[in-house]
């Protein structure tokens, strides 16, 4: 039988929490691993189900991989295969990563399309066309991702249709390997575009410009394995932000970047939060009563649509309408009927827009988390509620969130897995 949330809510949330290490930074930088030539240890990757779909994968094409206390070390030098079976990827979007490394340790690449949250149709196009730039053969036959750097793959300018996060890494991660330089414009500049960037610096790789609209690589240099650290999880601490000050709570969030948090902390302040940050402590206060709010996502350093569906949940209950616009992906908003079951009003527009009329309360009900960020709703929704909710569809969670349970017990809430 799957496991269940269970989760007494009412309570304020208070006291100290620490924030794990980045699942997206996690989920490029280990795949990169294997474009050296040898060992990597990668340090401060989050306890969560993505990590061990990879250690599982890397194991599988022949690496000699070790993890302990959030530290993995990747000796990439015995990998011999670079087909892999649908099993094996279909869990986690982020698997893809692996069609310009392998490319790029043993010339070609042959990956099933990657799973993931479904959360709209979630093209690849942008990867294949980031590959066919630096003229790698790069197609998709079949549900596969078939890539290999021919005869003339070398660097090459990149125009990126949007600034996608998965095809910006994917090209970046060829881009290494390509001889000459690389331009990716319109790249993505979200903070694990950044890490991943800075990793591979830290292979010996020549990579500038990452976090701005365009990323130059010369690439063809020999990578070596390196030591390197994983930023935080600025989601998790988004979520954590919204979590306390839903529970017109009291909470210091540790080890956190709080530059990255700057539009959600903007839209908090608004609303009447308190939110404080100093060295790597962002502090977040509320007494209730928060205020009607406009959000809309957007490419980073707008508002991340991975804190849409937290935010939404923290919206349910308060005075006026709030209204939260999804411009990211299409199918983002398919969690609001478990709100719903709760009691809160909301109305969706064109599958875009959420009309949230506050409620004075939720009452409990057993709830599914749909996807990773739809489960982050439901515990931020059980958390305000008045009684006990159930949430099912914890899968999704563990994907992407360290110890939650674990986390929020600290800061008193009444929350277990049974
Ligand atoms: C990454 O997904 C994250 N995943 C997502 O986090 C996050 O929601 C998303 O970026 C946006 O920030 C990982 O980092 C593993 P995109 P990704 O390519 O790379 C369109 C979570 O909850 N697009 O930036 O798949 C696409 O449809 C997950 O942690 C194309 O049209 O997102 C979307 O509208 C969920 N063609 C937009 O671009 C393409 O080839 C942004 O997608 C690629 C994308």
């Amino acid at each position: 039988m799957s496991e269940i949330l269970r989760i007494r809510g009412g309570r304020h949330l208070s006291g100290d929490v620490w924030v794990s290490g980045s699942k997206n930074a996690s989920v490029a930088i280990i795949p990169a691993a294997i474009l050296a030539d040898s060992p990597s240890t990668i340090e401060n990757l989050p306890d969560i189900d993505d990590v061990y779909c990879y250690m599982e994968i890397l194991r599988y094409l022949g690496a000699e991989v070790s993890l302990e206390n959030g530290k993995m070390t990747i000796d990439p030098r015995g990998i011999n295969k670079n087909v892999l079976p649908e099993a094996m990827v279909n869990k986690m979007r982020a698997s893809y990563y692996l069609v310009p490394t392998l490319m790029g340790r043993t010339g070609s690449a042959a990956v099933p399309r990657p799973g993931g949250c479904n959360i709209g149709g979630r093209p690849i196009d942008q990867t294949l066309k980031g590959l066919t730039s630096l003229h790698a053969k790069a197609y998709e036959e079949g549900g596969v991702i078939y890539a290999e750097a021919t005869e003339n793959f070398h660097g090459d300018e990149v125009f990126l249709a949007m600034p996608s996060v998965g095809a910006t890494i994917n090209t970046m991660l060829a881009a290494v390997s390509a001889p000459g330089e690389t331009r990716i414009y319109n790249a993505a500049k979200e903070p694990h575009i950044v890490d991943t960037a800075n990793f591979l610096s830290s292979m010996g790789a020549n990579v500038k410009g990452a976090g701005t609209d365009t990323i130059r690589v010369k690439g063809g240099r020999p990578l070596h394995g390196s030591n390197y650290t994983v930023i935080p999880d600025q989601i998790e601490t988004g979520t954590l932000m919204i979590a306390a000050a839903a529970t017109a709570g009291d909470v210091r969030i540790h080890g956190t970047i709080p530059i990255h948090m700057e539009a959600l902390s903007a839209k908090l302040l608004e609303m009447g939060v308190t939110v404080r940050s100093y060295d790597d402590v962002i502090e977040v206060s509320s007494v209730g009563n928060l205020r009607p709010i406009k959000v809309k996502t957007g490419y980073y350093p707008a508002f991340p649509t991975d804190l849409q569906q937290p935010f939404t949940a923290m919206c349910t209950v308060m005075w006026g309408t709030s209204q939260v616009t999804e411009t990211i992906f299409e199918s983002r908003f398919r969690y609001v009927d478990e709100l719903r079951r709760m009691g809160a009003d909301i109305d969706v527009i064109n599958n875009t827009t959420a009309i949230i009329t506050g409620v004075e309360r939720l009452h409990p009900a057993p709830i599914t988390a749909t996807d990773l960020r739809a489960g982050a709703a439901m515990i931020v929704a059980a958390l305000m509620a008045d009684g006990v909710s159930e949430i099912s569809g914890i899968q999704y969670i563990q994907r992407g969130y360290e110890h939650i349970d674990e986390k929020l017990r600290q800061l008193g809430a009444e929350i277990e897995y049974i």
